[in-house]
């Protein structure tokens, strides 16, 4: 690629950990989110799963409700007054998403139905495109399926290699392998900001910056970076930047692809149909500029209007603020998670947020999952959707405690008290 420029400027990883929690009051926060003021099994919700999805302020539920009573109908198609309200509340929440994320232009905003969604769009069009045969795509040991999957398609249809940036035994990236990965046939660098099994923060900007000095784009997996830490993807300079509504405190169903617009606009498009098209005939079609080149047929609208809802209210709250609480929360849990007999953290990381994978020898995680769901407590267990992290720990599966803006350290106490149970039983 010639349009990838290097950037001479040192980085420092843009990782400023910010301490300050003045202000922040989790006790308000967790009034706005009415689910945690239920029970499960007859006991009050701890909800530990917040990697899986995020619960939604009471102002997204509303926001939802009203787009259905007052504004309810289909965009960029009409003429009448619902038409034009609803087509300007989508519109204004692609300007919030550019906002939050520090994009240069709204064209580089491209809605999807998650994350996922949009590494798929990525492969099939971007690296339709630009992989060929005995190319070379590189990821981590350390992804999610969801970026992997895609890459291993497009490999295999056209007969081009996925490379793997090996990982250390505390769940850290080997960067200095990666140099080594880098041939003059790499063509894309996709990568995960936050490991969503183990919580490593990856360093990514010195990723790009590497990639970029030998011509190559990085697309960057943020699905578990954009609720935790500051996003700035003229900072990072990636090409591509991709995250889901739902672990944003938004709705399911709704995503983002940003991407560089001279990149968006030179790609073909994913899908056809209304909407992303100028002009049809028979003869020839004429596709529809950015953004909507890459938004066939009806959208996600309602879920794009909660969106923008969980933007605002994460920007009232402040992401840094949100970012250095959830820090406090982290070290609390790693100190009183330790002393648990038969506790192996998975994922022991220098730079981590969020996430705590863990085993307790002899004990299989989905006993420990649903041992501690009768104490009202919710948390994963499985692969995670990263078969590959549980094959180089060498075990089956992990639980895991995934942490929120909401969430609390008497939670963190009551999880450690209720583990005792998961002993009683297996005694
Ligand atoms: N990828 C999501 C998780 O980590 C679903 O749970």
């Amino acid at each position: 690629m010639n349009n990838i420029k290097a950037n001479n400027n040192k980085t420092d990883n843009l990782r400023t950990v910010i301490t300050d929690t003045s202000g922040y009051d989790v006790k308000r926060i967790r009034k706005d989110f009415p689910i945690l003021h239920t029970t499960v099994h007859g006991k009050p919700l701890v909800y530990f799963d917040n990697a899986a999805t995020t619960h939604k302020p009471l102002a997204v539920i509303e926001k939802t409700r009203k787009y259905y009573e007052e504004t309810n109908s289909n965009i960029h198609r009409g003429v009448h007054f619902l038409s034009q309200k609803a087509t300007n509340e989508y519109e204004e929440v692609r300007e919030k998403v550019r906002g939050f994320i520090n994009a240069k232009s709204h064209k580089e905003i491209i809605f999807t139905r998650g994350a996922t969604e949009a590494i798929n769009l990525v492969a099939s069009t971007f690296g339709r495109m630009n992989i060929g045969e005995g190319d070379e795509i590189i990821i981590s040991h350390m992804e999610h399926h969801s970026n992997i999957v895609p890459w291993q398609m497009l490999a295999e249809e056209k007969n081009a290699i996925v490379k793997v940036i090996p990982i250390n035994d505390h769940g850290e990236l080997e960067m200095d392998k990666l140099p080594g990965l880098i041939t003059d046939r790499t063509k894309l660098v996709s990568i995960v900001h936050v490991s969503n099994s183990l919580g490593t923060v990856n360093p990514v900007k010195e990723i790009i910056d590497l990639a970029h000095s030998k011509g190559i784009p990085v697309l960057v997996d943020g699905s578990q970076s954009i609720q935790h830490l500051k996003i700035d993807v003229r900072a990072l300079d990636c090409e591509f930047f991709v995250f889901s509504g739902h672990k944003l405190y938004g709705p399911t169903g709704i995503g983002v692809l940003y991407g560089k617009e001279d990149i968006l606009d030179s790609m073909p498009p994913y899908q056809g149909g209304g909407d992303m098209i100028a002009a049809v005939s028979f003869e020839r079609t004429i596709y529809n500029e950015l953004p909507f080149k890459f938004e066939a047929g009806t959208p996600n609208i309602v879920g794009t209007i909660g969106l923008g809802t969980a933007i605002d209210y994460i920007t009232s709250v402040g992401i840094e603020k949100i970012a250095a609480y959830e820090k406090q929360l982290c070290d609390y849990g790693a100190e009183k998670f330790a002393p648990i007999p038969k506790f192996r953290p998975i994922g022991t990381a220098k730079d981590k947020v969020s996430v705590f994978s863990f085993i307790l020898a002899g004990i299989h995680p989905h006993d420990i999952g649903t041992i501690l769901d009768f104490e009202g407590i919710a948390i994963r267990t499985g692969h995670h959707c990263t078969q590959p992290v549980m094959k180089r720990f060498n075990i089956p599966a992990t639980a895991r405690v995934s942490l929120a803006m909401y969430n609390t350290k008497e939670e963190i106490d009551h999880f450690v008290h209720a583990i005792n149970k998961v002993f009683e039983v297996f005694s």
